[in-house]
């Protein structure tokens, strides 16, 4: 096909300035865009891909998520070994292996050494041909590796291309580490929880999990991140020192953590162990050592390697953060699938900069395993959990009072029997008022029907006095059940009643999300809300027909039946029902039909009535987008009380402005 050379040179600008923006924002930490200008430059890069397939590119920024879902990953050579780092432990151990090295070098002067911050997460290795990243891998047993090239390829860190156009090499291994911000990695354990699904322990599992999903789509919504340490094979010419190797790393447009620096000896190295001992947690990844290398590369080859190790690097390894406390209780927490988790109540003590108090205790097997008993003094743990872990017991402070926790064979909070499900305990009565209280929490949460000034003391309260049993129940508060709670008044009590009757309106996605139904998040009640189209037609699905929807897999569907199947469940989807609750997802034909379909939207001031999340919601149902500042590509300003600085400028724009009135008019 003739393409205009405008087009193509129009569709290499956008790749461009696509790759120069993730650049600054990923490798450099120094954003120049907004988020939705950004957007708006991928948008348009999609738009004329779909029109001109033909030019669509292996390293387009558009192909990050591509490939099918594997069975299994195909495994490759090294070509290089990657080998691993020999550890110390002490200033002692660090010097010993300076006078090692000396020694076998015949070194008079100092060595230089390169410091560098030791990231806990998981190896890879990527191949770059001619700039293009064409191939990544695990590092397996350091000979053999994982082929996860479709997952890396989703991680915006790395860069599909190199961002110097000036230098031509054919052949580069570049080696670092993929790891899981401490912030993604405690939210995507919220997640599971809610999700009903088993937590990572820590942020490197998450990442290796990550890493590990045979569905690259999977894996691109894990926000994974890497730093790169060093070169690997290499048709290139190789730089004098480790530093400049660092540096042509980064010129190349991949990460490099900015702490290294280089030592003039060893000494210095010692320092910059110590002095990071303590910084490191205010890091938002996970550090557990130091990486000492030596700078010349000359120096390396002269060293050479051992079978395990090479000998120019070395690791000084932190020990994790650690307390001694003594467990005051032992008490039972139970989630909203009836998962019973003992709970350690600790005497407060600090660790990690924050003041702890409770422990997780994982589940009884773990219990009998570490023998923890109620009064023992205990070595607590935090490497980057969100709660901390009893590492051991301190046996030599026992002195015979403590008292050992067993299994408990009824259910604390109903009594009901307890099942051995492999190593954890479940209560399977629906009407457990503590799992009531959970799923009611998580039913009126932001994910589910999004009912303001419902939380969890209030939810206790309505529970305890028999006023509610189950999230059903809530549509047929009174306003002096309500005003009979503690610390509700009047006003308080009328508001909470006119947010529960608001949530009657949600659409079908919400509702089915706070349903609470195991491995059933909101991602996948949106795709099954869009599916079936009514709660009646989702409760009747056979499991053949949940199994055929995509992103549904076995469990999930086996669970959606078990809890559709379920006469406890039947008469609280009644009791909804009778309610008046919405379970229709909104009509496809009016979302295409919908005069905001696919407009763009932005809001300012206050809409009466509305908080700001309905109004986006009410938008995003109809088939609209709502961003949040006013450009050319803007359909629409909504205007409410107190508008901002939005206003002027959509008014210079000749955007069309909607008042409260206009926009309900128009939907
Ligand atoms: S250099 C010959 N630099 O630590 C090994 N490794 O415990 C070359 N690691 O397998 C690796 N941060 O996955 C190097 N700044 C860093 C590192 C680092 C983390 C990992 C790496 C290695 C493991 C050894």
């Amino acid at each position: 096909m003739n393409v205009d050379k405008n087009i193509i040179e129009k569709i290499d600008t956008l790749r461009s300035q696509i790759r120069y923006h993730d650049r600054k924002y990923y490798v450099e930490n120094m954003p120049e865009i907004t988020d939705l200008a950004y957007d708006l430059l991928m948008k348009e890069l999609e738009r004329y891909e779909r029109s001109y397939p033909h030019l669509i590119t292996p390293d387009s920024p558009t192909q990050r998520v591509s490939g099918e879902a594997v069975s299994e990953f195909k495994s490759i050579e090294h070509r290089i070994p990657m080998l691993s780092i020999e550890n110390t432990y002490s200033e002692q151990e660090l010097r010993e292996y300076d006078a090692r090295i000396r020694r076998m070098l015949k070194h008079e002067d100092e060595i230089e050494y390169v410091a560098e911050l030791k990231i806990d997460g998981v190896a890879v290795t990527l191949w770059y041909k001619n700039g293009i990243f064409t191939q990544g891998a695990t590092r397996g047993d350091g000979l053999r590796g994982d082929n996860i090239t479709a997952n890396l390829r989703t991680i915006k860190d790395i860069p599909l291309k190199f961002s110097c156009a000036d230098s031509h090499i054919p052949l580069l291994e570049i080696r670092g580490e993929i790891y899981l911000p401490n912030k993604d990695f405690q939210r995507l354990n919220q997640q599971r929880e809610e999700e009903g699904k088993a937590q990572f322990a820590n942020p490197r599992n998450a990442a290796a999990g990550s890493l590990k999903l045979l569905d690259p789509f999977m894996t691109a919504k894990r926000p994974l991140r890497l730093f790169a340490y060093a070169f690997g094979y290499c048709e290139y010419e190789t730089p004098a020192n480790h530093a400049d190797c660092l540096k042509a790393i980064k010129k190349f447009g991949l990460p490099v953590n900015p702490n290294f620096q280089v030592c003039r000896n060893i000494d210095e190295v010692i320092a910059y162990c110590k002095a990071w001992e303590s910084r490191r947690c205010q890091l938002d990844y996970e550090v557990d050592g130091i990486v000492v290398k030596v700078n010349s590369l000359v120096l390396h080859n002269k060293l050479g390697a051992t079978s395990k190790a090479p000998r120019w690097i070395m690791s000084y390894k932190y020990h994790p953060e650690e307390a001694v406390t003594r467990i005051e209780s032992m008490r039972i927490q139970i989630g909203k699938t009836g998962t019973l988790t003992p709970v350690a109540e600790l005497q407060p003590v600090r660790l990690s900069g924050t003041t702890v108090s409770r422990a997780t205790l994982h589940n009884f097997d773990e219990i009998k395993r570490k023998d923890i008993r109620i009064g023992d003094f205990v070595v607590i743990q935090k490497a980057g959990e969100i709660i901390p872990q009893v590492v051991k017991v301190i046996q030599e402070r026992r002195t015979g009072e403590e008292k050992p926790y067993n299994p408990p064979v009824k259910c604390p909070a109903c009594n009901d029997t307890v099942v051995k499900e492999e190593v954890y305990l479940r209560c399977y009565n629906p009407l457990c008022p503590a799992q009531a209280k959970r799923r009611i929490e998580y039913f009126a949460s932001r994910k589910g029907m999004d009912i303001e000034g419902l939380g969890p003391a209030l939810i206790e309260q309505l529970v305890d006095k028999n006023l509610i049993e189950d999230y059903a129940d809530l549509y047929s508060l009174q306003l002096e059940d309500l005003t009979s709670l503690d610390r509700l008044g009047a006003k308080s009590a009328q508001n909470l009643l006119n947010s529960i009757e608001k949530s009657k309106k949600r659409d079908l996605c919400k509702l089915v999300c706070a349903l609470g139904i195991m491995h059933v998040g909101s991602h996948a009640a949106d795709i099954l809300s869009k599916q079936f189209d009514t709660l009646e037609k989702l409760a009747s699905a056979t499991i053949e027909e949940l199994e055929g929807v995509h992103a549904i897999g076995t469990i999930m569907a086996r669970s959606i039946l078990a809890f559709f199947s379920n006469s406890h469940t039947k008469d609280i989807i009644e009791k909804l029902k009778t309610a008046g609750i919405n379970t229709k997802a909104l009509d496809r034909k009016e979302r295409a039909s919908s005069p905001i379909k696919d407009k763009t939207l932005v809001l300012t001031g206050t809409l009466r009535g509305y908080s700001r999340k309905e109004v986006e919601e009410l938008i995003k149902s109809k088939g609209g987008k709502v961003t949040t500042s006013v450009s050319s590509k803007t359909d629409y300003l909504i205007a409410g009380d107190a508008p901002g600085s939005k206003l002027e400028k959509a008014k210079n724009l000749g955007i069309t402005i909607l008042g409260k009135e206009e926009f309900e008019k128009l939907l």
